[in-house]
């Protein structure tokens, strides 16, 4: 039985890994792909699901524009990291496939209603506004959908916009929050495991010499959006993110983590966006997230180029 997948998403280069690593998966339907601000603002990442759709010549999944900000304060943006469109590196055809006019969070909520209880799985790949909109307006939601398995938080990593917050979380603290309360079932990839999946200069090599359209261009895009990570972390050393949630859903023992408690800091100003994990169950806070750890990088970087080389 394939995986019933909705892709919620603010594209981004990892976020396009991401999306291709489904579409090129025999085990994975795309129900969807729902467009976030985050990265960068909403015009762009619903111009770049289109573009990414496009390019994998997969007109046929409908996209959703989300939201425009996150739910109760100023949307922050990541160009200093993917250039102004979120795209820089490669110049895409410019889209010309529909947008739905649903709104995504009211896509989320038909679709997994409509659908057996527990056959959906939601991928969330950037900030969770459009998620924490789609629980607030059904209720039932929580308990319908499969998993939730989210790129997002951080731990020992530290964060990634402040010492304390990473990007997704950051953005839209009180929409993860809400997330996390709602008594859905999250699988969480914080910093911590993305960072063990290195976009090491071989493996950009082996989107590059993949023989098809999609990975000589991915390598682009990875190589332009790399070169922040590059200076951050130093060669060799960048992460990459948004695939894990994918990979997970192909390849879980590849992965391993725990069943904890997770909270999410929205008001203090310095540590704002924080995922505040109870690893060793010293509160008697509910486990309502499954926090991975750690990855296997080189089956995890098989999985992405097996699901490439099915693309065009
Ligand atoms: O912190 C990394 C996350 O923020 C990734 O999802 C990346 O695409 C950005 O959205
Ligand atoms: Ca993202």
């Amino acid at each position: 039985m394939k995986k019933q997948v909705i892709i919620d998403t603010d594209p981004g280069p990892d976020d396009g890994v991401a999306i291709l690593t489904a579409l090129g998966s025999p085990m994975i339907e795309v129900l969807g792909v729902c467009a976030v601000a985050g990265n960068v603002p909403l015009h762009h990442t619903l111009r770049n699901v289109r573009k990414v759709l496009e390019l994998a010549e997969r007109q046929d999944v409908r996209v959703f524009a989300g939201a425009e900000a996150p739910l109760a304060r100023p949307l922050f943006t990541a160009e200093y990291v993917h250039g102004k469109t979120g795209f820089d590196g490669y110049d895409l055809p410019e889209p010309s496939m529909p947008v739905q006019s649903q709104h995504a969070a009211d896509f989320i909520v038909e679709e997994v209603m409509s659908r057996p209880p527990r056959t959906i799985t939601l991928c969330a790949l950037g900030p969770l506004t459009n998620v924490a909109s789609a629980l607030e307006r059904d209720r039932r939601l929580a308990e319908r959908i499969e998993q939730i398995v989210w790129m997002g938080g951080a731990s020992s990593e530290g964060g990634n916009v402040t010492p304390a917050a990473e990007f997704n979380c950051y953005v839209d603290p009180e929409a993860a929050a809400r997330v996390l309360s709602s008594g859905v079932r999250v699988v969480m990839m914080p910093l911590d495991v993305t960072h063990k999946a290195h976009m090491t200069t071989d493996r950009v090599e082996r989107f590059r010499t993949m023989g098809n359209k999609v990975g000589p261009i991915f390598a682009e895009l990875l190589t332009y959006a790399k070169q922040f990570d590059w200076q951050k972390y130093g060669a060799d050393r960048a992460p990459l993110h948004d695939p894990t949630t994918v990979v997970w859903l192909l390849q879980p023992g590849l992965f391993s983590g725990l069943h904890v408690n997770v909270e999410i800091e929205t008001t203090s100003p310095l540590t704002t966006g924080m995922t505040v994990i109870d690893w060793w169950g010293v509160t008697s806070r509910q486990k309502n997230a499954y926090v991975v750890q750690d990855v296997d990088g080189d089956g995890f970087y098989n999985v992405i180029f097996e699901s490439f080389r099915r693309l065009p």
